[in-house]
């Protein structure tokens, strides 16, 4: 990261706040033009109030929709939409904003980061997920061929909006995604969070209302303060990775249908713990403790189907793409809000704990 990189922005929570308070950020930052990347699926939920705020803003804008997948994540698609925003008039001075999930603000801010040597971006997250985790932290990326997140940079947004409104209109696995990262953040840092997903009703859990703007902010504020200290994840930042070895595998062994990433994180949350239990770091009712929350959460404590072998779930955690050498760090929960980084573990060892914990 440049000195001339802007900090980490506070993320701003709220219900229907998207057309009160977009205008003045983008007004902050821009006055010469908005080029935004908007999820084509999030269109409808959002798309009139968007346009509004951006009319409101008297400042010139383009939306571009975005057809989000992993598929599109890619080069080429940066390629072609580098050229589109181009030939629109995009320059060093505006300011290209991402609105949609996870996917979107990651296309959106790599893009950013590169586009004509970079140029500031803003991000609208629609997903709990995004809220939580990947609007925020300035990591943006595409997949390669090769694997995920693989071609990237660390471009912090200027500022990020989420209106818990938009999530109104969120499928019941992305509610999934989004809750396992909130459990996970709550293990890291956060007791509040865990305590809140303990007192309120499954229901009202995933409903566009004031549990889940609880919820997101205060994952968001966990991430906030971890990168704050590390923002190019040289050392605390990885204990965001926390359920990650172990969820990274799981869902590859799986595939992403039958295994969503939040889902694989809830299941890698659970062998973390039990590791820690069995290494003697942890209490044995902290696993009794996580289990109860995923299952809260409608989360799966159970892997789908037969269990990778030994030797198979070895290879994949051994491929993950986070470790240095032959050995992998370990995050490892001691008790609610306190983790602390494992270093050099074998991947066998891991291993071991998958199938210990769910075998
Ligand atoms: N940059 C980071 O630090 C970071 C962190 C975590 C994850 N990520 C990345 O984020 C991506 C996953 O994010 P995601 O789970 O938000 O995925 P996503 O962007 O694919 O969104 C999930 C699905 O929900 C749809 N959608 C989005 N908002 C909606 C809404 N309000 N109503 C209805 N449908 C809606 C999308 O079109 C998509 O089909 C992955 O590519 C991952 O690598 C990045
Ligand atoms: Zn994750």
């Amino acid at each position: 990261m440049s000195s001339s990189d802007p900090v980490l922005a506070r993320p701003v929570f709220g219900m229907r706040i998207l057309e009160r308070r977009l205008p003045g950020l983008i007004r902050k930052i821009t006055p010469s033009g908005v080029w935004v990347l908007l999820d084509r699926k999030v269109e409808p939920v959002i798309g009139k109030s968007l346009r509004a705020a951006l009319k409101c803003t008297g400042i010139p804008h383009r939306i571009f929709l975005f057809s989000a997948s992993e598929k599109n994540k890619s080069l080429a698609q940066l390629e072609t939409l580098a050229g589109r925003f181009l030939r629109a008039g995009a320059d060093r001075k505006g300011l290209i904003l991402g609105v949609g999930g996870g996917i979107t603000t990651d296309v959106a801010g790599f893009l950013a980061s590169t586009l004509m040597r970079g140029c500031a971006w803003g991000a609208v997250p629609t997903t709990l997920l995004g809220m939580a985790d990947a609007a925020i932290g300035g990591k943006t990326a595409i997949n390669l061929p090769e694997g995920k997140n693989l071609l990237g940079a660390f471009h912090q947004p200027r500022f990020v909006l989420a209106d818990i409104t938009s999530l109104g209109t969120l499928p019941a696995r992305e509610w999934g995604c989004g809750l396992g990262e909130v459990v996970k953040s709550g293990m890291i840092a956060n007791p509040e969070l865990l305590r809140r997903i303990e007192r309120t009703p499954p229901r009202a859990i995933r409903r566009a209302g004031a549990e889940a703007l609880a919820l997101a902010k205060g994952a968001a504020a966990v991430k906030v303060k971890i990168v704050a200290t590390d923002p190019l994840e040289k050392n605390q930042r990885k204990l965001l990775n926390l359920g990650h070895t172990f969820g990274h595998a799981l869902e590859t062994a799986a595939g992403a249908r039958k295994l969503a990433h939040g889902e694989a994180v809830g299941l890698g949350l659970l062998c973390a713990t039990q590791m820690a239990v069995g290494m003697g770091s942890a209490r044995a009712q902290y696993a009794t403790q996580v289990e109860k929350l995923l299952l809260r959460c409608r989360l799966p404590t159970r892997y789908p189907g037969k269990l990778p072998t030994r030797s198979e779930l070895t290879r994949l955690i051994a491929r993950d793409k986070k470790k240095a050498g032959p050995t992998v760090d370990v995050i490892l929960p001691r008790q609610v809000g306190r983790c602390e980084i494992l270093p050099n573990r074998a991947p066998g060892e891991l291993a071991d704990v998958i199938l210990r914990t769910l075998g």
